[in-house]
């Protein structure tokens, strides 16, 4: 594993773009495996300008994003595809046909699941994984306890997810209760994976992760079994790693 540390968050995403970048510049046709939530931001927004100057072009390559909600649309400002429309998609020249995210609105969860594992084995796999990384060590939706050998699969979401997601809809009664989720395997099968942290609070579960014991009760830590891991993460995030393992 090559573990890269920055000062902030702002150098965290812009390491973060570069390693993407390279990886289009040197495979354009490449697959990315993509990533919601707070912590690439950053990184999409480098990606975003470096595309606005001419130095990357997405025409060619083909993305697939690690979860989405059950039940919500696409146009709902809470589903994933509209957070990677609005942070990503919308500002570079990727093809909408090219951008993957599993189907939301698909009720049949087996259906749902199946068609997401078919679209990632005929895309040839992923080159490069995005990940984040939950404070509980969850990667996607993969929660603590979850199994590593599953592929695409739809999960329950722990009261304690509904009750943090309830402040971003109307009704509590509109929060989605369950999600579609790449699994561990299909992650582990990535060619390279990115994962990305910042912040204080990821610092003890970066240490479990990747110091500690693989188990699935700290999902992330499987990621020690794969070959080809960078992490890159601020100095706050990388506090509790030994000095040693840079
Ligand atoms: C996002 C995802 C999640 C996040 C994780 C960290 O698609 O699957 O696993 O990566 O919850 O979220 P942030 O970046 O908001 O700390």
């Amino acid at each position: 594993m090559k573990i890269l540390k920055t000062p902030d968050y702002y150098h965290m995403s812009r390491v973060a773009a570069n390693i993407l970048s390279a990886q289009v510049i040197m495979k354009p046709d490449c697959v990315l495996g993509l990533a919601t939530g707070s912590t690439p931001i950053g990184a999409y927004e480098q990606l975003c300008r470096w595309y606005e100057k001419g130095d990357i072009d997405f025409s060619q390559v083909k993305s697939v994003n690690l979860d989405e909600y059950r039940g919500l649309s696409p146009d709902n400002s809470q589903s994933y595809r509209y957070f990677m429309e609005k942070h990503l998609f919308s500002h570079i020249n990727i093809k909408p046909e090219n951008t993957h995210i599993p189907n939301g609105l698909e009720p049949d969860s087996e259906k749902a699941c199946l068609q997401y594992n078919q679209i990632i084995h005929e895309l040839g796999g992923i080159d490069l994984q995005l990940l984040g990384l939950g404070h509980n060590g969850h990667i996607g939706f993969n929660e603590p306890g979850a199994a590593f050998e599953k592929e695409t699969h739809c999960v329950n979401l722990t009261a304690a997810t509904i009750a943090a997601n309830s402040r971003f809809f109307a009704s509590s009664g509109e929060v989605p209760t369950q999600a579609y989720t790449m699994g561990i395997k299909a992650i582990m099968q990535a060619r390279k994976i990115l994962m990305i942290v910042s912040g204080a609070d990821k610092a003890q579960i970066v240490k479990d992760a990747f110091f500690g014991p693989i188990t699935p009760k700290v999902p992330a830590s499987v990621l020690q079994l794969h070959n080809d891991v960078t992490l890159v993460g601020d100095e706050e995030a990388l506090a509790l790693i030994p000095d040693n393992a840079f």
